[in-house]
């Protein structure tokens, strides 16, 4: 049985990059291909053995409780038609045996007041965190598997990291900290989007935790931090105090998918991995270079 059984979705923040196709539907719900963002981030937890999605909803709540609800008339529709195919798609977006919780956030206060929010769904148990505008691709073990490998290893808190350009240092969490073994580090020092100059390294916090319950005793003091929000880096530093954190620098490619240009991107990629569209989108592209 896996340690992890639960995870969070924060999908409460406002999605300002994206307006005004944001303005009704959540960021997550936007699709790479013919898949919301959200649901590829709960494929990715229930392959890593998670049967318990927990998403703290903000004002575009409505799209994302519906995605994720059963669609009686849509499935009844499909199967008088004998869309079968289409009816199972339909039908695997809430595998058997995993259940759904919805918390409201009811003001976007930031990540760790979303992931706090979370406190009485999670309660005392370890649990990741997924960002799903993080979209983390990968040929092998997804990045949530991979990282509970390392959870049960160390027993202590993970945070997913990649290497960044340092210029690029005020976009992210920034950690550092000693080497333990390949692809995993303490975590000595974590700072919120710091200046280049003031980045401990260039590690870069993504989309990807698991972390301990303490962290919601120490989100409820935390103050609002960068951008006048309650940072959950800023809680994991604090946590940092009194457990012992670990960095893992995940197999993987990551688009960011909370900007255009990471949205496009895994757009094209996805496209030219798609069974059905692979030969006819590469075909449009190479056309488009000439
Ligand atoms: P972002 O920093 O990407 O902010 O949040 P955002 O509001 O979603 O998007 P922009 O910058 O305005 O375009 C990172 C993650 O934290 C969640 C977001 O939904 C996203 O998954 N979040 C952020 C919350 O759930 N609540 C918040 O108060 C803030």
């Amino acid at each position: 049985m896996t340690t992890i059984r639960k995870a969070v979705f924060p999908v409460a923040g406002l999605g300002t990059r994206f307006l005004p196709a944001t303005k009704a539907v959540a960021k997550e719900m936007l699709a790479i291909v013919d898949k919301p963002l959200i649901q590829y981030a709960a494929e990715e937890a229930e392959k890593a053995g998670i049967d318990t999605l927990i998403f703290v909803v903000g004002r575009t709540k409505n799209s994302i409780i519906d995605h994720f609800d059963k669609a009686y008339e849509l499935e009844t529709e499909l199967a008088i038609r004998n869309k079968d195919a289409l009816l199972q798609i339909v039908k695997d977006t809430v595998p058997e045996g995993v259940n759904c919780v919805f918390i409201r956030q009811s003001e976007a206060l930031g990540l760790g007041h979303a992931v706090l929010c979370a406190e009485a769904a999670v309660g005392n148990e370890p649990f990741a965190v997924i960002l799903p505008d993080d979209l983390i691709d990968n040929e092998g073990d997804n990045c949530m598997q991979q990282m509970v490998a390392v959870y049960d290893k160390h027993q202590g808190s993970v945070i997913g990291t990649q290497t960044v350009d340092m210029s690029e240092s005020d976009k992210y969490g920034m950690v550092a900290g000693p080497k333990v073994e390949d692809r995993v580090a303490m975590v000595d020092e974590i700072i919120e989007k710091p200046e280049p100059a003031e980045a401990p390294s260039d590690q870069a916090v993504v989309g990807r935790y698991i972390l301990t319950p303490a962290i919601f005793d120490v989100l409820k003091t935390t103050e609002r931090g960068a951008g006048g929000e309650i940072q959950l880096t800023d809680g994991i530093a604090a946590l940092r105090k009194t457990e012992e954190i670990f960095s893992y620098s995940f197999e993987g490619t990551r688009y960011d998918c909370g900007s255009k240009i990471g949205y496009l991107q895994a757009t094209v990629e996805f496209a030219l991995k798609h069974d059905e569209l692979a030969d006819e989108f590469g075909n449009y592209l190479r056309q488009l270079e000439v």
